[in-house]
């Protein structure tokens, strides 16, 4: 059973400056919440039960997230917002959070090693980037999608969803053997390049394995980064992995109009805006 899952936000943000000059991207909100917990919480509903935190040095506003806050709480609680204590309560005891520290902007693969060690040997776990979020109607959510197919197949697996030509560059592609197993990791091809739409959208199962292959791949860069594609590269030239097309709506919210998209998203989706929001749509499309 897959109980641990890792995810890595410590990144420059570098596209929503000045706002994440101070407020790491993974703090900005979707309505109300941080990005962050919205992925903490997909995470736990998918039956997760331990979580690594990949933070910069200048992350810690994450960590203050996650801790109790007694002052908050009981001045919210002797004005009679017992609801608002609660949910400042709740932010404390979603998970086991633990908290890593990459010191240098080094790649995801990188920051993926800085939890090496929570990890058991032979352990199979969850990895979430920091930036994707997918609304689903679905029964699962999509953690919980890649984990009910881990349990089928039992091999690493990569969440992918299908793009148009025009974006495969953005992207890392997979090829596939047959109905779902990879034979082809292309990260960012040209269109003529790509053996297929499917791109990877920062949603995965890895192993430790998985891991001790990121050490051992170049990057084949200049750049002396460590990429999780390239361990699942090397993974793969003696092992399988398998993909799964994710179902739901997805949100980059790495990206400006991604972050307004899944404000909208969730907007419509909170009971308390749905209706002026609604309006308010309609009006500007005028
Ligand atoms: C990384 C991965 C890429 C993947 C993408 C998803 O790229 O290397 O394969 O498609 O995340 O967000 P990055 O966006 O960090 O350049």
């Amino acid at each position: 059973m897959i109980k641990k899952a890792i995810i890595p936000v410590a990144g420059l943000a570098s596209r929503f400056l000045p706002a994440s000059k101070v407020i790491p991207k993974t703090m900005f909100p979707i309505i109300d919440k941080p990005i962050i917990q919205f992925l903490v919480e997909e995470a736990v509903e998918a039956g997760i039960e331990e979580i690594a935190i990949i933070l910069s040095p200048r992350q810690d506003i994450v960590k203050n997230h996650f801790k109790e806050d007694e002052f908050l709480e009981q001045e919210l609680r002797s004005r009679g917002k017992t609801l608002e204590a609660e949910t400042v309560h709740s932010t404390t005891h979603l998970a086991k959070i633990h908290f890593f520290t990459q010191e240098h902007p080094l790649g995801d693969g990188h920051a993926l090693l800085q939890a090496e060690s929570f990890l058991d040997e032979n352990e199979a776990c969850l990895v979430l980037f920091g930036d994707e979020l997918i609304g689903t109607s679905h029964e699962r959510n999509a953690s919980a999608q890649l984990i009910k197919y881990y349990n089928d197949v039992q091999t690493p697996i990569i969440g992918v969803h299908e793009v148009s030509e025009e974006e495969v560059h953005r992207y890392g592609i997979v090829g596939l053997n047959e109905e779902t197993e990879i034979n082809s990791l292309v990260e960012k091809p040209s269109p003529g390049d790509a053996p297929s739409n499917l791109a990877i959208i920062g949603k995965y199962i890895i192993n430790s394995e998985v891991l001790r292959c990121i050490k051992e791949s170049s990057s084949g860069t200049t750049d002396k980064e460590l990429r999780l594609i390239d361990g699942l590269k090397t993974y793969l030239e003696s092992k399988n992995i398998h993909a799964l097309t994710l179902d739901g709506q997805r949100f980059d919210t790495g990206n400006k109009l991604g972050l307004i998209k899944a404000n909208i998203y969730f907007g419509l989706k909170d009971k308390d805006i749905t209706d002026s929001l609604k309006n308010f749509l309609r009006t500007v499309e005028k």
